[in-house]
């Protein structure tokens, strides 16, 4: 099956006739193939997926549609373990976050599916004599296009909530890794959706992609990946006069005041730059710190990033490496710059003896004082290098914490409360943690970005109103 594409309920080869080689992060051998799918196959399954919304999926109840997707919930949970094991491969992640990801994988078609017949419209008191209704409908063929970093967790949470809205949907899923999203379209054929309400078009992104993104068959379209490609997304959007929702990573704070629980801190800090080797949109890569417990914090992170091992997705380590050599070449060329501009590196992980020589690892560094301007403070890495930036007050704190070209999430510690939810209302971006963080599991919870990292929310019931469009009925009836 993971040679081919998913299009009107079957798996067919891609017009191409041609595949894309899957290589494992962690010895860079290939060891798997997947279809590469084009502008022929695209048009196929968007026109699949118009037939079956003008059809069968257009006629399903909303309870339908949630326990066809809760069905979808439960196989991934029945097969948690093989597909954390094919992502883990896929992406080179340690297998306890693949498992993690399962986890929220299954949680999306669960929470989605549970609220499809929730969504509740309005009824607007106007003049005498009318009734007005407010309803939710759906937009009709929706287009997904996802990253390598989440494949599984990416496919739940751009899919579900369309699906729940009675939409159907094109979806390309990242050349780099794929597998688990195309084992998890399996499951959903195997519970039964209707053919074409779901599509699945693997290809490279100049050409299944861009192919996606310009079709004029689509009503929406939903990405996620770098702020270029999300420039062109928004171009082709603009062409048609249609709407998209783009999340496009960020620069995240972590703002560590006096008065907190460095105990508390230390871990969750640590693991908000490591997890997934760095490459998480939310990723929390700067962490700025009051002077006053600069130095104590410093010694205890350098001291923690001492101890992380980095090694092969099946060794689970607390690191694994980056999804290909490309990625690794980015990464290292920030590191370059950071050391040529003499910006001191505090920590350096350690990679674990006998990795296998083709991987693409890049150890986990920390990087500070980093000048706020600096490009290693304002640019996305997304790789597990952390920047420490010290700050005298809250003033400085939030300043510095806003002075990005993103806005997707941020992290505040402080046991004074006023000031906590002082700073969260000052922040300039989509998401704020207190006293915690991790966007990864709260599958509840609205997420998405201001100025570079995007627009339009996802996740939680916003996700909802994103993949749906108001209809106002005005009904004189005397
Ligand atoms: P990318 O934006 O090129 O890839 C994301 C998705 O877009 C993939 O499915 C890809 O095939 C598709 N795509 C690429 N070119 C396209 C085009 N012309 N038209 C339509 N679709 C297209 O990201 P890439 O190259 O994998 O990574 C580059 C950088 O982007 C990373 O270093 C990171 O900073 C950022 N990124 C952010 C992500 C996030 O979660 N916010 C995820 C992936 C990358
Ligand atoms: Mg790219």
């Amino acid at each position: 099956m993971s040679e081919q594409v998913y299009i009107d309920g079957a798996w067919r080869k891609p017009a191409s006739g041609e595949t894309i080689p899957v290589v494992c992060p962690s010895d860079g051998k290939v060891f798997a193939h997947i279809a590469r799918g084009g502008a022929k196959d695209i048009d196929a399954a968007v026109q699949a997926a118009r037939r079956a919304f003008e059809g069968p999926w257009g006629k399903t109840t909303a309870l339908e549609r949630g326990r066809l997707m809760m069905k979808v919930g439960e196989k991934i949970t029945q097969h948690a373990e093989e597909l954390a094991q094919i992502e883990a491969r896929d992406t080179g992640k340690p297998l306890k976050q693949a498992r993690a990801d399962m986890v929220a994988a299954a949680r999306y078609f669960e929470f989605y599916g549970a609220a499809a017949d929730k969504v509740h419209g309005d009824v607007v008191p106007f003049l005498a004599g009318y009734t007005v209704l407010v309803k939710h409908e759906p937009r009709g063929v929706t287009g997904h296009i996802i990253p390598w970093n989440y494949p599984a967790q990416m496919f739940g949470r751009t899919l579900a909530p369309t699906l729940a809205c009675g939409n159907t949907a094109v979806l390309k899923p990242a050349e780099e890794a794929c597998l688990a999203a195309l084992r998890i379209t399996e499951l959903a054929h195997e519970v039964g959706f209707p053919a074409g309400v779901i599509n699945v078009v693997p290809g490279y992104g100049e050409e299944a992609g861009a192919a996606l993104a310009n079709h004029p068959g689509i009503d929406f379209i939903a990405f996620t990946g770098s702020p270029g490609v999300g420039v062109l997304i928004q171009k082709a959007s603009a062409e048609h006069l249609r709407p998209c929702v783009l999340e496009l990573g960020g620069k995240s704070p972590q703002i560590v005041f006096e008065d907190a629980n460095l105990e508390a801190v230390l871990p969750v800090v640590t693991n908000a730059i490591v997890q997934n080797a760095g490459q998480t949109c939310s990723a929390g890569s700067r962490v700025l710190v009051q002077r006053s417990i600069y130095d104590r914090f410093i010694g205890m992170l350098v001291e923690r990033f001492a101890k992380l091992r980095v090694g092969s997705h099946d060794m689970d380590l607390e690191c694994g490496p980056l999804i290909s050599a490309g990625q690794r070449d980015r990464v290292q060329g920030f590191v370059r710059a950071a050391k040529a501009e003499g910006i001191p590196i505090l920590a350096e992980a350690k990679l674990a003896p006998g990795l296998p020589a083709g991987g693409y690892y890049a150890p986990p560094m920390l990087f500070g004082p980093v000048p706020s301007t600096n490009q290693l403070a304002r640019e996305e890495v997304f790789g597990p290098v952390l920047s420490a930036i010290p700050f005298d007050d809250e003033a400085d704190a939030i300043r510095i914490a806003n002075g990005t070209p993103y806005g997707l999430a941020a992290g505040i510690w402080s046991i004074d409360g006023s000031r906590a939810l002082r700073v969260a209302n000052a922040m300039r971006c989509g998401q704020v943690f207190v006293n915690g963080y991790g966007a990864g599991g709260g599958i509840e919870l609205p997420f998405g970005g201001i100025k570079k990292s995007g627009h339009g929310r996802e996740k939680g019931l916003e996700a909802l109103r994103e993949f749906s469009v108001i209809k106002t009925i005005v009904i004189n009836h005397g």
